[in-house]
């Protein structure tokens, strides 16, 4: 696959601008190709609803996953959150940008609420590149995403109460 063409055609704010290397020498363009391709692997027969992920680590490796649904239904799992897992199982918690992929001709992606708080578990601060299939994005930030979010840190403030160990 070529360089795919970033196409800008919302006015929003966060709209990411023309922009090429991340870091680590992964491109945008590139870590956006990863996640078109780990969409291809979608097990979704019930839903047909085709996601696929790419995760940049903090040392330049990248994880890809997809939504993996299950014929119960609830036991289904999105991609984002199977891309962190297979992610965290390998030793990463660290994270500098998510790429996400569906099929919807005209909407940018939209990751749902619980995947929303399982990024953040790993930082409120890192880049969420949300693109199309023909390869334009936006670029958001996981607290854009998900402000005055809770996290890690909220379970470790001063209390009201000391909680006996009961709980
Ligand atoms: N899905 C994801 O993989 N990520 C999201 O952020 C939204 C939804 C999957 C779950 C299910 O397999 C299908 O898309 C339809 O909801």
């Amino acid at each position: 696959m070529g360089d795919l063409p970033i196409q800008m055609k919302d006015q929003r704010s966060w709209l990411h601008h023309p922009a090429s290397v991340h870091q680590d020498g992964i491109t945008v363009e590139g870590l956006i190709r990863r996640s078109l391709e780990a969409k291809e692997f979608a097990y979704c027969p019930y839903s047909r609803f085709r996601v696929g992920a790419a995760h940049l680590a903090h040392d330049g490796k990248v994880f890809t996953g997809c939504n993996v649904e299950n014929a119960c239904y609830n036991l289904g799992v999105c991609a984002e959150r199977n891309t962190i897992c297979k992610a965290v199982s390998e030793g990463y918690r660290s994270f500098k940008a998510i790429a996400i992929a569906r099929d919807l001709i005209d909407q940018f992606i939209s990751p749902c609420g619980g995947c929303r708080q399982f990024m953040r578990e790993f930082g409120a601060s890192w880049d969420v590149y949300l693109s199309k299939p023909d390869g334009s994005y936006v670029e958001m930030n996981i607290s854009d995403l998900l402000p005055v979010s809770f996290g890690p840190e909220d379970l470790s403030m001063k209390k009201v109460l000391k909680i006996p160990n009961q709980y």
